[in-house]
């Protein structure tokens, strides 16, 4: 059984699925392990350090199990041998030419951002592992680009008020957002639909900023994550939040819903009524934005306000999101292999398997994607 770990190809991807430790832990599996040279050079991995955890430095198009960061582009799937098995971050949605292709190269492809939300998965989550950087690193970008500090500060030359920040969509990535910039000393409050978030966002000592809704009750899906929400909560939510953010010194918004566009919360008039020097990071941008102004991968500057719109935010703390997203492999993979014979073996009825096997014997069989 021969793992290939890929060189990632997209700009701005600085990650790798494995690291030193973790290629330690795929031989313990009964693998022989294969890195593509380079694989490791944005985190300062050499190769010489793959070779020395006992990996050995060559191409992937030979390996029964290919492990990478975002999906492989389609030429790359059609070097893949046939039937090899593909762990990635497939972006399924956005990535229809990449399944179709995998399934046309009899390849197995498992896509880790469906991974659900269950006890048992928890440790293969990587959405929660690099969401919690991302918003970590939201708020670092944020007071660098922000000319003023975040904490208050009494000094002889006269006092420097908190830096109120404003935190949208309080889900993992929201949560560490809260907690990093109440490090930083900041007055911090949030908002979102789910009401179960007002709790958490309290404990860490941020003030929770909410339309009170019937439709609210609903807001979450029994796996955790929010629905779309209504017309009506939509103009009374834009209503409360275009008052809070005049407010503000710094917003980040991470509001996303799985396999849909994100919600748009803040308009081009919201941001023209923010004070000057303001910084919005919008952590959405990628999957079009929560800002109407963000503009992928460039910063902004609109009557005086600063759109963040960095693509890859986990990719800006690479080394430890690596070293997540490489541990959150293994923790998938280990289970997928038969204790005693060693076996590489998937069971298609399991429940993780089953949520996250997008192509199988040359079919799209994921439902979701399935047509
Ligand atoms: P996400 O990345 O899908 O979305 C981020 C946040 O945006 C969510 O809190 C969502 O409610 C919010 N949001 C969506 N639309 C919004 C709108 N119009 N206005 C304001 N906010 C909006 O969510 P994430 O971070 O993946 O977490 C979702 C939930 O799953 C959370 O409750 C989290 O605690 C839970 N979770 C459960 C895990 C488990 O293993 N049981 C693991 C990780 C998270």
């Amino acid at each position: 059984m021969k793992i290939a770990i890929l060189k990632e190809s997209a700009t701005a991807e600085t990650r790798v699925a494995a690291t030193p430790e973790t290629v330690k832990k795929l031989q313990a599996l009964g693998a022989s392990v294969t890195v593509e040279s380079g694989a490791g050079d944005h985190i300062s991995i050499s190769d010489a350090a793959y070779q020395a955890a006992g990996a050995t430095i060559g191409a992937a198009s030979d390996a029964d199990i290919v492990l990478a960061v975002r999906a492989p582009t389609v030429d790359k799937i059609r070097s893949f041998k046939k039937g090899a098995t593909v762990v990635a971050l497939f972006a399924p949605h956005q990535n229809k030419d990449v399944l179709t292709a995998a399934a046309a190269q009899g390849l197995q492809t498992f896509s880790l951002e469906l991974v659900p939300r269950i006890t048992r998965a928890q440790n293969m989550d990587v959405l929660s592992s690099q969401a919690n950087l991302a918003g970590y690193r939201a708020v670092l970008e944020a007071a660098t680009v922000f000319g003023r500090a975040f904490p208050l500060m009494m000094t002889a030359a006269g006092t420097i008020p908190p830096a109120k920040v404003f935190i949208m969509g309080a889900g993992v990535a929201g949560l560490q957002a809260i907690a990093t910039a109440r490090r930083l000393g900041a007055q911090v409050s949030a908002t979102d639909v789910r009401p179960a978030s007002r709790e958490q966002v309290e404990s860490l000592g941020a003030t929770f900023v909410m339309v009170d809704s019937e439709e609210t009750k609903a807001a979450e899906t029994s796996g955790g994550y929010a629905k779309e929400m209504s017309d009506e909560y939509k103009r009374q939510q834009a209503e409360l939040i275009a008052e809070t953010l005049k407010k503000q010194d710094i917003v980040i918004t991470t509001a996303l819903i799985p396999g849909r566009p994100a919600p748009r919360l803040i308009t081009a008039e919201m941001v023209a009524s923010m004070k000057p020097g303001s910084v919005i990071v919008d952590l959405a941008v990628e999957s079009g934005g929560n800002c109407e102004v963000a503009k992928a991968g460039e910063i902004v500057v609109q009557n005086s306000v600063s759109i963040v719109g960095h693509l890859n935010m986990p990719g800006r703390i690479g080394v430890d999101a690596s070293a997540l997203y490489a541990r959150n492999v293994v923790n998938f993979l280990t289970p997928l292999f038969d204790k005693d014979s060693k076996a590489f073996a998937p069971k298609a009825e399991d429940e993780i398997v089953a949520a996250t096997c997008l192509t199988r014997d040359g079919a799209i069989v994921h439902p979701q994607f399935k047509g």
